[in-house]
């Protein structure tokens, strides 16, 4: 992939003054108008704090949410200032209107920092409307795009935004994010193994495909496993399982061979309440009155000893119904394998969305947990994010 420009690559006396318009992703998770997870907002703080010790003025852009036709106060950003400044540790303007705000943008002082109102709150973000992203354009002088978790969205104020305002530059975040994800797809040191769980093989199909090639094993794992079962002719039970995709699975265990390694055996019981009836099974002994929660303890030893020989690990999806505990433990243990293989040298990375809540608070023990769910997906898919691709080349 090539190499963007980077905020590394502006001169820093060229920033002083400047105003910043710097993209992030601040769809952060909301209960009661209060952020629960932070991650995020912390994640593009060296970017800002950068500019800011820089004398930049710093103008920040998101979206936050889905809002449905229009503005839509449960889905403000106004309720995401108070985390922004603790964070930041310094005061947060808060702009509500674009055009309005131009003149805030210009009086904020050198290393102040403003904060617009949802960018989806405005027709044409999500069409990428060029008149959109010109109006955005006059708050800042110059791009910074920190918001990995949004490059899969040709928006106008991500995509659209880098093609209007130069310089485009990726931030310090987003950089980390396409050299971490980027190195292990395309210089990956062996062995190479790839752990794909979650729910469904649907929205995994094209990763797999695309894994395939690279990798030198993929450990499956989640309810995605039960329809490779199925296409083994082995019983699944009440399992969540996709019947129509039967057939796709098949044909990927032909073409992937000895590559895909699935669950020898599983944890079962008659349903996610029913805790105390629970049992392991091996995996073509599923009971029909019974459902898949879990990777079993022999499949947890067999992944953690495939781990420990890796030398790269892409992590994307748990193993199991990870926010039920105690169906929690497959994932878990592959977890702490990757947080053991890091120890030992290995290169370990883990998608956002729900494989990075469930590495929650192993961050640092491991190389890289990505800010970005669907961004990450397809970008271990292969997919161009159209918000990298239309940033400056380096
Ligand atoms: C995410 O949370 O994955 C990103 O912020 C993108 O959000 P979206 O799926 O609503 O575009």
């Amino acid at each position: 992939m090539t190499r963007k420009r980077s905020l590394r690559d502006l001169p820093p006396e060229a920033l002083d003054g400047k105003r910043a318009l710097v993209r992030v992703d601040f769809n952060v998770p909301l209960q009661d108008g209060r952020v629960t997870d932070d991650t995020r907002i912390r994640a593009a703080a060296p970017t800002i704090q950068y500019l800011r010790e820089k004398g930049a003025r710093v103008v920040l852009l998101s979206h936050l949410g889905r809002p449905a036709g229009g503005p839509d106060p449960k889905l403000s950003l106004r309720q995401v200032v108070r985390d922004v400044e603790r964070v930041l540790a310094t005061t947060v303007e808060f702009i509500p209107d674009p055009v309005a705000g131009v003149a805030a943008t210009k009086r904020l002082p050198r290393g102040g920092v403003a904060l617009l109102e949802n960018t989806r709150f405005w027709p044409g973000e999500e069409q990428n409307d060029p008149a959109l992203a010109q109006t955005f354009a006059a708050l800042g002088d110059f791009y910074v795009d920190d918001a990995f978790g949004s490059a899969h969205r040709a928006h106008a104020s991500t995509e659209g935004l880098a093609h209007t305002l130069k310089p485009a530059v990726a931030g310090f975040l987003m950089e980390r994010e396409l050299r971490f994800l980027g190195e292990a797809l395309e210089r990956p040191r062996r062995p190479f193994v790839a752990v794909l769980g979650g729910a469904k093989i649907s929205g995994k199909i094209d990763v797999i495909e695309a894994l395939l090639p690279k990798v030198d094993e993929i450990l499956v794992g989640g309810a995605m496993a039960n329809t490779f079962f199925l296409a083994l002719g082995f019983g699944v039970g009440g399992s969540l399982v996709e019947r129509d995709k039967v057939d796709l699975a098949k044909g990927l265990l032909a073409r992937a061979g000895k590559k895909l390694i699935l669950p020898r055996g599983a944890v079962v019981a008659p349903s996610l309440e029913r805790v105390a009836e629970r049992r392991q099974v091996l995996s073509d002994k599923v009971p029909l009155d019974c459902a898949v929660f879990d990777i079993d303890e022999t499949t947890r030893l067999d992944y953690r000893a495939r781990l420990l020989r890796a030398k790269t690990v892409v992590w994307n999806g748990p193993m199991g119904v990870f926010e039920h505990p105690p169906f929690d433990a497959g994932t878990r243990a592959v977890a702490l394998a990757m947080v053991e293989a890091t120890r030992r040298g290995a290169t370990t990375v883990v998608g956002g969305g729900d494989s990075a809540a469930a590495v929650a608070g192993l961050t640092s023990k491991l190389t890289h947990v990505s800010t970005g769910g669907g961004a990450s997906l397809e970008f271990l898919e292969g997919k161009p994010l159209p918000g990298v691709a239309a940033l400056e080349d380096a």
